[in-house]
């Protein structure tokens, strides 16, 4: 390994991820900072092990680092620790990698997609406050376009008087009229199932549920619960056709391709594109 061209990439790889040496080596299971530092500076060099880690999180390739394809490796073509699955396209997230709130829960896989910073996703939950609890889910796979909206129960106004002004949220005075959340329309999680596509510019009201293997078409505002493998479109959004016959539907959300390994997932790629459910089944189950 050639320590100074590794370091200047390593360098590169950090500044666009837009991370702190420290960040880094925290990152990467190291204690200080001073190590990556001597890394970059071609002093040191990495450790098998951590060059392993780094093309994970990072979802990098061998060449990437300016190093020679091993086999062996064991590393799979997709890279669920990473933040930017293809490093050259910035503009796509593995969301579960960039969110830090504990009461979003995402699946391995699932993208979210905006050029305007896809790392910026938890930007686009909005109203989600810890003193209620709601949590958003996300299962794997799913593909998340840009400009969506998830809005969460702290945006629901108390509605049982003659206003819905929330005259208590803004005087410390005005605290003891605040309603107890029993008296404010709560409708719970949000839940995304897996392999759900949802279009640009989406919102999705508090308390939805979206079956696996759904879409959902651009602009559309998701007020009620959206059956799996079906397809939803507009304000309000309505199912507008199911993606396969019944007992198409029923062999999917039985077999849940999504839990599958990765490798296994990966091998199968030619029958999830073609359609060919039986012979994904055979190879899945093998
Ligand atoms: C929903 C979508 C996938 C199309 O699905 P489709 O099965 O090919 O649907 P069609 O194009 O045949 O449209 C069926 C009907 O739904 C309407 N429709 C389609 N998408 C719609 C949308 N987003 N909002 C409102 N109506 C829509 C069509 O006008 C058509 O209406 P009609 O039957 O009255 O003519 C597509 O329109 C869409 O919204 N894609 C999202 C793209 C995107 O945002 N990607 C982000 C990158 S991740």
């Amino acid at each position: 390994m050639d320590k100074k061209e590794f370091g200047k990439k390593l360098k590169n790889i950090r500044i666009r991820n837009k991370m702190s040496q420290q960040a880094m080596a925290d990152s990467l299971g190291y204690t200080s900072r001073s190590t990556i530092n001597k890394i970059e500076e071609g002093i040191n060099e990495m450790s098998h092990d951590k060059i392993l880690r780094l093309m994970e999180i990072y979802g990098l390739s061998r060449p990437d680092l300016g190093l020679e394809p091993l086999c062996g490796d064991k590393l799979s073509g997709l890279r669920k620790d990473a933040k930017y699955p293809n490093p050259e396209i910035e503009e796509i997230c593995y969301i579960k990698n960039c969110v830090s709130n504990p009461n979003i829960v995402v699946g391995d896989y699932s993208y979210y997609d905006d050029k305007k910073g896809a790392d910026l996703f938890e930007k686009h939950v909005t109203h989600h406050y810890d003193f209620i609890g709601d949590k958003l889910i996300i299962g794997k796979f799913c593909q998340i376009g840009a400009g969506v909206e998830f809005i969460m129960n702290g945006a629901n106004h108390f509605m049982n008087g003659l206003t819905t002004y929330p005259f208590n949220i803004f005087s410390r005075d005005l605290q003891k009229f605040t309603p107890s959340l029993d008296k404010m329309p709560i409708k719970g999680d949000t839940v995304i199932g897996n392999d759900v596509w949802i279009g640009q510019n989406v919102t999705i009201l508090p308390g939805v549920h979206i079956g696996d293997g759904a879409v959902i078409g651009a602009n559309s505002v998701v007020g009620s619960d959206i059956p799996p493998y079906t397809i939803a479109v507009g304000n309000p959004c309505r199912v507008i056709k199911k993606r396969f016959d019944d007992k198409t539907i029923e062999k999917l959300l039985n077999l849940k391709w999504w839990d599958y390994p990765i490798e296994a997932i990966e091998q199968n790629i030619d029958n999830l594109f073609n359609g060919n459910l039986d012979e994904l089944e055979l190879s899945l189950k093998k």
